[in-house]
């Protein structure tokens, strides 16, 4: 049987951490995965997930199975950290997922069974792995257009032309804030056009949402989608506890399903559990045990804000130092886009070609696309960085 195997593409970020471990070269510059790195280029345990972790270590008396939707305490805490009170709690159906990957998993796959024929819409770019996983389980896919590569900005015109082309019951993905490759996102009046497009056809918004409090703020960053479930009839979101509560490795993030219908709620609520159940029984406990700690504990919340917006701030400056310095280098204002866009990661503009040579040349790591992610940088590296492109333009 095992012979039968075909071998299978390999994930063009994850591949990156190999190639970049594996080079001896001490100048080297990791731009690649979408890891929070500080100035020293650790990650590190946030203050509040320590301390987090410390009081369940010492208070939990049973490592018993919670529920197959997770800890309905987890549910209430996210759900407040989202959608704040835009949605009635009774509105949501929600289960705790293996992470944000395990999310959209999981809404791929109630897609799948509540609508067999619909499309999923995804933007051109995104994060590689929606249409690979959609590929996988052989979901119908078709993109809409949303980076113009010449602004490096969003292509508004392009998106809402095709979002005039989507079919009544499609599922058009979104991404919440801190738009993945690209950096560039929708401002509010932007939002509020597409949800009047997304409503005229009847579509179903599904938004990921990977990086709240990285782009504006943590309120800031979860308008739009508390718009979203709010305006329209029904939504899906993902959402990942990896980067804002540093918790990675712990596989921990949430799917909803928001609607007004209390029979649909039920349904969906049931059907999301059954879900769990048939992928991997229980969700894992020890990250949504930590993020529920953080969210209902006032003085632990405040120093996870804290030092969250401390993170924010700090890649907020990297895009300003390594705009300017770009200007600087190339004598041009062409990356000038960099400190406007958001969240962790920037689309360059520039060729496969040029970020081949900037890893031969300079061993400077970053995806094919030019994706750069501005947490690898810090003050000695952003003149490097800036040296290294002008000299492959
Ligand atoms: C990324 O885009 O680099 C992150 O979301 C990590 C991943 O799993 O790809």
């Amino acid at each position: 049987m095992l012979n039968a195997l075909t071998p299978q593409p390999a994930d063009k970020i994850l591949a990156l951490v190999a190639a970049y471990r594996a080079d001896t070269r001490d100048t080297k510059i990791d731009l690649g995965v979408g890891v929070y790195k500080n100035a020293d280029g650790l990650t590190p345990v946030m203050r509040a997930v320590k301390a987090a972790e410390q009081r369940i270590w010492q208070a939990q008396d049973s490592k018993a199975y919670t529920g197959l939707a997770g800890d309905p305490a987890f549910a209430n805490a996210m759900i407040g950290l989202i959608l704040g009170d835009d949605v009635p709690r009774t509105n949501v159906a929600a289960v705790a997922t293996p992470g944000g990957t395990g999310a959209i998993r999981q809404a791929f796959e109630l897609v799948q069974m509540a609508s067999p024929g619909a499309t999923v819409w995804i933007s051109a770019p995104t994060w590689p792995n929606h249409p690979s996983i959609l590929k996988y389980m052989g979901i119908p896919m078709s993109e809409y257009r949303y980076f113009d590569p010449e602004t490096c900005a969003v292509d508004f015109d392009g998106m809402m032309a095709d979002l005039g082309d989507i079919a009544e019951g499609d599922i058009v993905l979104l991404h919440g804030c801190c738009h993945n490759p690209t950096g560039a996102n929708l401002n509010q009046v932007q939002w509020d056009q597409v949800i009047d497009a997304l409503n005229a056809k009847a579509a179903i918004p599904m938004i990921d949402i990977a990086y709240q409090g990285f782009g504006d703020g943590l309120e800031a960053d979860g308008v739009a989608v508390r718009k979203v479930a709010a305006a329209c009839k029904q939504s899906i979101i993902a959402a990942s506890c990896s980067k804002n509560f540093g918790i990675y490795r712990e596989r921990t993030g949430i799917l909803m399903a928001v609607s007004n219908d209390a029979a649909d709620m039920a349904l969906a609520q049931a059907t999301l559990a059954f879900l769990n159940r048939q992928n991997y029984s229980f969700p894992p406990d020890h990250g949504a045990r930590i993020v529920t700690e953080i969210l209902n504990d006032a003085a632990l919340r405040a120093d996870w804000e804290a030092e969250l917006e401390d993170v924010r701030n700090g890649m907020l400056k990297l895009r300003r130092d390594l705009a300017d310095a770009l200007q600087d280098a190339t004598g041009s204002n062409r990356f000038g886009f960099i400190a406007e866009h958001r969240g962790m990661f920037s689309r360059l503009g520039i060729t496969p070609e040029q970020v081949e040579k900037l890893r031969a040349e300079h061993a400077v790591y970053m995806v094919g696309d030019s994706r750069i992610n501005i947490a690898g940088l810090n003050a000695q590296t952003v003149p490097l960085l800036a040296k290294a492109i002008a000299s492959v333009l």
